[in-house]
């Protein structure tokens, strides 16, 4: 195959995987012809980034009702919707009693009374709330990452296959693809800047996160919810739940996923009983199909050096790229070839929003970020499924591993699937003798 060809399908993957591609009408659902022309909205999760999400919405400037809302808790419920309704009023924010729905089914009441819905629980949900907004024909806005085990994964990318066929937009919160230094520093790599890419370095290094203290008269399973960062079936492990971005733009700029991972974690200074199962370290070693290579490292210690951001090398020069607006691309001698000017930037949180209603609005489908979504959380599992085990993995045998993380039954009273020894500390897994597919 000519370069130039291969070049062109490779933009067309990338195209897809960067989401802004499908331009073809979509057929208006008959509550789209609302009297006056607005679209309701149903948010599915109201923590920090729901209630974020909405607001985002709302700064669209378009004709939009949040009409429902969704929380395993109504403390939560409610602690999200005095600021929506604080800012946007009584006449936007329409979600009385009614429409206010608790506990494990609630988000399907939910989905059912919009148009639109935001899917922001945490990310262990995400797969058959996902499902259910697609079987109910509705435009979606999810957070990443999108599942948090290989069985997860395959509903999602079953589910994502349904809404292209339905065209569904789907937009996933996965937002440097809509960050303009991201879109143009890597469509000018894709276009040949600084050759062909043969390895890389992607980093989520930080002090962590939040703790929810265990309070009295708590259910194990009202424990796990609430301090959900740290029991994988809800969180996936900070290997996903964070750093799903940077190894998300490793297969960006590589347009693939990676064939093979190995790599070393553990738990060495979050180590409490309320820091659940998860490790605070993770290194691992991705290689893609053409034999390049791309390093992964991510971790939490409080105190230690902070570095989130990715470089990628070339075979005619270099890459740097971060959150904080860089995108900058030079040759081997130093030479600059593109230095992205931030001045104009728009918060890539908005711009996901500013595009998705957009659309909406004008009746275009246009997005289908799940299936990189699914494949970038696929990525990171099989990371942690590497530090986990200590074993190499292939990505099949991640992509199939039969291990679900998932409670047999949802309820206060059931158990999941992990509980802690009598002393109140959680199991947590050893490399070299974990089983994690
Ligand atoms: N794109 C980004 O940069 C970004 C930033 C922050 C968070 N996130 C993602 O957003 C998601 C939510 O994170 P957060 O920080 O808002 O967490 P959060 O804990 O503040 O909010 C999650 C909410 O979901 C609710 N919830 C849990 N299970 C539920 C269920 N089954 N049904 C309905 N509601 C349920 C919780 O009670 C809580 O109110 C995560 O997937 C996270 O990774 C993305």
């Amino acid at each position: 195959m000519k370069p130039e060809h291969s070049r062109r399908n490779f933009m067309k993957t990338s195209a897809i995987i960067t989401g802004g591609i499908l331009t073809s009408p979509f057929v208006l659902p008959k509550a789209y012809a609302a009297p006056d022309n607005h679209l309701k909205l149903a948010l599915i999760g109201c923590g920090g980034r729901g209630t974020g999400a909405v607001f985002q919405a709302f700064e669209t400037g378009h004709p939009i009702k949040l009409v429902a809302m969704a929380d395993a808790f109504r403390d939560r419920l409610d602690g999200s919707l005095k600021p929506i309704l604080d800012k946007y009023g009584a006449e936007k924010v329409v979600v009385p009693e009614e429409r206010k729905f608790v506990g494990f089914d609630a988000y399907k009441q939910a989905i059912a009374e919009a148009d639109v819905v935001i899917l922001a629980t945490p990310p262990g949900f995400r797969p058959p709330h996902f499902e259910e907004a697609v079987n109910q024909g509705k435009q979606i806005f999810m957070e990443k990452p999108v599942a948090t085990d290989a069985a997860g994964i395959r509903r999602v990318l079953a589910a994502a296959e349904i809404a292209k066929a339905k065209k569904l937009n789907v937009v996933v919160g996965l937002q440097r693809h809509y960050q303009s230094n991201y879109r143009e520093t890597i469509q000018r790599i894709h276009d040949g800047a600084i050759g062909d890419i043969t390895g890389g370095q992607v980093y989520w290094n930080d002090g962590g996160v939040w703790v929810r203290e265990r309070q009295p008269g708590q259910t194990e399973m009202e424990y796990q919810m609430r301090n959900w960062y740290y029991f994988n079936w809800l969180c996936g492990d900070h290997i996903t739940e964070q750093h799903v971005h940077n190894i998300d733009v490793a297969n960006w700029v590589k347009q693939g996923y990676p064939v093979k991972a190995e790599g070393t974690g553990g738990r060495l200074v979050r180590t409490g009983k309320e820091h659940g199962e998860i490790f605070d370290h993770h290194v691992v070693t991705f290689t893609y199909a053409d034999g390049s290579v791309i390093h992964s490292e991510c971790r939490h210690f409080p105190g230690a050096a902070n570095r989130v951001d990715e470089s990628f090398q070339g075979t005619k020069g270099k890459a740097y790229l971060s959150a904080g607006n860089h995108g900058n691309l030079s040759d081997w001698k130093g030479n600059a070839i593109y230095s992205h000017n931030r001045e104009n930037d728009v918060n890539p949180y908005q711009q996901e929003h500013n595009e998705l209603w957009d659309a909406l609005f004008k009746g275009e489908y246009k997005f289908a970020d799940a299936e990189n979504a699914a494949k970038s959380t696929m990525t990171s599992i099989m990371g942690r499924y590497a530090t986990y085990s200590g074993k190499v993995l292939t990505w099949e045998e991640a992509l199939n591993g039969k291990v679900d993380l998932f409670p047999e039954k949802l309820a206060w009273d059931t158990s999941p699937k992990v509980l802690p020894n009598e002393d109140g500390y959680y199991p947590h897994a050893i490399p070299g003798k974990t089983q994690v597919i």
